[in-house]
């Protein structure tokens, strides 16, 4: 699975977004992305990390789960298949809150706060109240839609990529 190609419309375009709730209100959080990423591109292989390198992933939770003011919380966005590896092991997360993307899904699984049919409904349910007043920053760790989307909302400030320096036959 490859990424490279997704990362090209951030140079080249920045899709501006203006959301607001019934009453108007909008509260912009930044938008943060983060991949590890090998040598060629890749990130994935047949639905997992191609790669064991528990240090690296012990850094990927430690960045999501990180808030500057305590008492506040991260908004996880997760790719269905990306999140399917670890629905049962992994949370729930301290500090977060999770949104699952899925067209197909109706209900949502144990510790996910609820099932987004779209990108833009997550960004926008983290931007207005009430959780946008409790929420410090919009993580989106995969997979390649979600990558791909996020990078071009203007919101998104920063990609945090690990350059894992083998290419694994990707
Ligand atoms: N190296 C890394 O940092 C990293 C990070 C994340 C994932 N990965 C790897 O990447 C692979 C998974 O990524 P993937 O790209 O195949 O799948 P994915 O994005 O995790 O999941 C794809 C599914 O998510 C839903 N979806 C995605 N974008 C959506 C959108 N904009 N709106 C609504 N639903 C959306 C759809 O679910 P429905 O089919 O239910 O509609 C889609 O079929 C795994 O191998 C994983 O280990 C690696």
């Amino acid at each position: 699975m490859h990424f490279i190609e997704q990362l090209k419309p951030r140079v080249s375009c920045h899709l501006s977004f203006i959301m607001c709730d019934a009453e108007g209100r909008v509260d912009p959080k930044p938008i943060r992305l983060v991949a590890a990423v090998s040598r060629n591109m890749g990130i994935g292989q047949k639905g997992d990390l191609p790669w064991n390198l528990p240090n690296e992933f012990k850094y990927f939770i430690e960045k999501i789960t990180s808030v500057v003011e305590p008492g506040k919380k991260n908004l996880i966005i997760w790719g269905r298949k990306t999140l399917e590896p670890f629905a049962e092991t992994l949370l729930p997360l301290p500090n977060c809150i999770n949104a699952l993307l899925s067209r197909t899904l109706s209900s949502a699984p144990e510790h996910v706060h609820c099932v987004c049919p779209s990108m833009m409904d997550a960004i926008k349910m983290a931007s207005t109240p009430p959780l946008s007043e409790n929420l410090e920053t919009i993580w989106v760790i995969g997979g390649v839609e979600p990558y791909a989307e996020a990078m071009k909302h203007s919101w998104c400030d920063q990609i945090h990529i690990t350059d894992i320096m083998e290419d694994f036959g990707l």
